[in-house]
């Protein structure tokens, strides 16, 4: 399957303070998107990536990415996650035309196992048009009011955290994309709306969003050292 894998990397990062972009981020001395890069080239799966930066760092990033292989693109992000998405799903119609596939991967969750996304990559080549890895919630979750106060409490066997890569078949990612005006955290969200079923498959604990510097940590401490 030709697949190509969109990387939205154009964040700020303020939760991080680390005073430059999240994906920029070393993790014993290697930034979180070249880590989110490699693990994708890694699984031997992913033809294209496409890299979406924030306009001031793009030649960093470009720099950062030199040595991650001749199919590794970087094109401008935009102002919101959604618009990073945009502008690397168009890129994608002039770089990768004849994909079959495309996967979405916050360059924050920069240690995915390359299992979780051949995972992914095989339930499209089955024939799903919508993919995304999922782990149960572990917490007990409930519903409040405006005041804080417990309105009931979730039934969690429903519940399912939502990780990436999240895989697409390309003509649905580009009609949701082109239907859903509004701005989204996740591109399956958009997909649903659009009423296309979206399946999900087993994500993986190392596939955390590195969010704050307690991520970071496990990141340097457990991740990293696992990855080898
Ligand atoms: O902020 P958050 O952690 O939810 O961002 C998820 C991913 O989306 C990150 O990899 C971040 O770099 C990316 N992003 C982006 N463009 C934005 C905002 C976030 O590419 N404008």
């Amino acid at each position: 399957m030709d697949v190509v894998a969109l990387v939205p990397a154009a964040g700020r990062g303020t939760r991080l303070g680390a005073g430059v972009p999240k994906a920029l981020v070393p993790v014993l001395g290697e930034s979180l998107l070249s880590r989110a890069v490699r693990g994708l080239r890694d699984s031997s799966s992913v033809r294209h990536v496409i890299v979406a930066a924030p306009a001031e760092h793009r030649d960093r990033m470009e720099r950062e990415l030199a040595g991650a292989g001749s199919g590794v693109h970087v094109v401008e992000g935009g102002a919101e996650r959604t618009d990073s998405v945009r502008a690397a799903l168009e890129a994608s119609e002039r770089i990768a035309p004849s994909a079959e596939a495309v996967l979405v991967h916050d360059a924050a969750r920069a240690f995915t196992p390359p299992s979780v996304v051949r995972s992914v990559i095989a339930e499209l080549a089955d024939g799903a048009s919508a993919v995304v890895p999922v782990l149960p919630v572990a917490d007990t979750v409930k519903r409040v009011d405006e005041n804080g106060t417990v309105l009931d409490t979730v039934d969690r066997s429903w519940l399912r955290a939502v990780q990436t890569p999240q895989g697409f078949s390309p003509d649905v990612l580009r009609a949701a994309y082109e239907s859903v005006g509004e701005v989204a955290t996740d591109d399956a969200g958009l997909v649903e709306r659009s009423g296309w079923p979206v399946r999900t498959v087993e994500g993986h604990s190392h596939a955390l969003k590195i969010t704050t510097s307690f991520d970071l940590a496990i990141a340097e401490t457990v991740l990293a050292p696992a990855w080898a």
